[in-house]
């Protein structure tokens, strides 16, 4: 059976000279926050000379053998890594076996073409002509596709494979595919999503044998109520899976339900905001509210697949696009580049991208995952103070603007302004503070902050003096 994840196992990169794994792994271990390890480099380092001189003294079957050990060694390694494999490692059984067992492989599928463009006059051994090239490409495509868990062409696609994110426009036609395994699915949706697109996913299931329940539209579904309710007419076993069709709301309850029920059943997310597809529907968090408190009780629980079809949210009504567009920016500046410039489907792919890679280094928010919270400590606070009545993307384009102000970016709170065109709320002042202080009481002292030192260098966990902060929060109201 193919893995579904990198979670928890280590990220393989495999594919043929030329296609890029070692660059690419590069980029992807810093995105993930976990080391990497480049195979042939750690061969010549063990061995003391280059893989070309390997080749050349001691012959390809003795290269293959130390390649295989150092395989080996490298994914029995407890620490998940990223680690780009030599063209030519696949073609060891033992090798092929051990990442089957400890590995989510990905398959950087490039073409023919470029690649022997990239590998032509260098020192690679088994490089002799552009037809021995193809020949040997020819001759392990098979092995690759043994072996590969996921296929991508460039680092987000490296990163969506990864979490087990699919982002392509028509996805959910597909959806009785996507859905892991073959058992039976409990369908969640929300109510009014159910109305616009509930029958396109229930013909996408195909064949499934998939029971529906519907869930109240919007933050409404997040109750003990109707999390008890979904319990009470689940009706899988552990081969079954639930699959969560809705917004941020229905995809925390559903994705809860799923975490608890029978001690945890398998679940897809099929995201239909931009909220949704850009942030909520990746990375497993999940919960439900308290009188109060919002999202006091949940639970991690990946997701085994996350299908975010841009085209669901054409019927999306505008003020809920803004509300995506404010956690498009926010993810914009997180990673310095401007996101919130792309269309919708390239806004979608770069943010659920970014998630997935920071949500894979730090899966349980201990340390790299607080960036994305980026003014939101803020927006808690105003949304708390408000009684939950403004509209979180609201919420979240001011606690950007504070957060900015806070690290001194003037640019970057143009931006915000140009983008977003955050107006200051009408709250009362005391109930934010107070909202804000209680959010961070955990923490006692000064507040802590994500705070950007530049677009695309965050740093979170920042003291900062509470009348600077008591000021930024002051500044956002009316
Ligand atoms: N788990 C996480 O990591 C995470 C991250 C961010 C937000 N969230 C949570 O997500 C929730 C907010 O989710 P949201 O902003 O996605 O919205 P939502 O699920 O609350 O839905 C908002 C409204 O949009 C409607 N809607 C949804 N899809 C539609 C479509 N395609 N066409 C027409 N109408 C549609 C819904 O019926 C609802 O009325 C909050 O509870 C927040 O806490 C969770
Ligand atoms: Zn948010």
């Amino acid at each position: 059976m193919k893995a579904l994840h990198a979670l928890d196992r280590h990220l393989a990169l495999a594919g043929f000279m030329g296609s890029g794994k070692s660059r690419a792994g590069r980029v992807v271990a810093a995105r993930t926050g976990r080391p990497f390890v480049d195979l042939d480099e750690e061969i010549a380092a063990r061995s003391g000379s280059s893989v070309a001189e390997l080749f050349a003294a001691r012959g390809e079957a003795a290269f293959r053998e130390l390649e295989e050990q150092v395989v080996q060694d490298v994914l029995s390694g407890g620490d998940p890594v990223v680690v780009a494999l030599g063209g030519g490692a696949v073609v060891a059984e033992r090798t092929r076996a051990l990442l089957r067992a400890r590995a989510f492989t990905v398959l950087l599928d490039v073409d023919p073409e470029t690649m022997w463009e990239r590998v032509a006059g260098s020192d690679r051994p088994l490089v002799t002509s552009e037809e021995s090239f193809r020949a040997l490409h020819r001759e392990r495509q098979p092995l690759y596709d043994d072996v590969a868990d996921g296929r991508a062409h460039d680092v987000d696609g490296i990163l969506l494979a990864a979490a087990g994110v699919q982002v392509e426009p028509g996805a959910v036609d597909e959806l009785g595919d996507l859905v892991p395994g073959d058992g039976p699915v409990e369908l969640v949706a929300d109510a009014h999503v159910s109305g616009i697109h509930g029958i396109r996913a229930q013909v996408g299931l195909g064949a499934r044998d998939a029971a529906l329940h519907e869930v109240p539209a919007g933050e409404p579904a997040k109750t003990a109520a109707v999390l008890e309710r979904l319990w009470a007419h689940f009706a899988i076993g552990r081969d079954g899976s639930v699959v969560a069709l809705g917004g941020g709301s229905t995809t925390d309850v559903a994705g809860l339900a799923a975490a608890t029920y029978m001690r945890g059943v398998a679940w897809t997310a099929v995201p239909t905001t931009l909220v949704g597809q850009v942030d909520a529907g990746i990375g497993g968090k999940t919960a439900i509210d308290l009188p109060g408190g919002k999202n006091v009780v949940g639970a991690f629980h990946w997701p085994a697949r996350v299908v975010c079809d841009p085209s669901l949210l054409t019927t999306l009504p505008e003020p809920e696009r803004r509300n995506g567009l404010a956690e498009v920016v926010k993810t914009g500046l997180l990673a310095g580049l401007p996101l919130w410039e792309r269309s919708e489907l390239d806004q979608v792919r770069a943010c659920a991208a970014f998630k997935s890679g920071v949500c894979l280094g730090d899966p349980h928010d201990r340390g790299a995952r607080n960036q994305l919270n980026l003014g939101h400590t803020f927006a808690h606070a105003l949304e708390a103070a408000a009684g939950y009545g403004l509209p979180h993307g609201r919420a979240v384009a001011l606690g950007l603007l504070a957060a900015l102000r806070l690290s001194g970016l003037d640019d970057a709170v143009r931006t915000v302004k140009t983008v977003l065109a955050p107006e200051p709320v009408a709250v009362d002042a005391g109930r934010a503070w107070a909202a804000l202080a209680r959010d961070k009481k955990a923490e006692r002292g000064a507040p802590r902050l994500v705070l950007l030192n530049a677009p695309g260098k965050p740093r979170w966990g920042v003291e900062v003096p509470e009348a600077d902060v008591r000021r930024a929060l002051e500044e956002l109201i009316a």
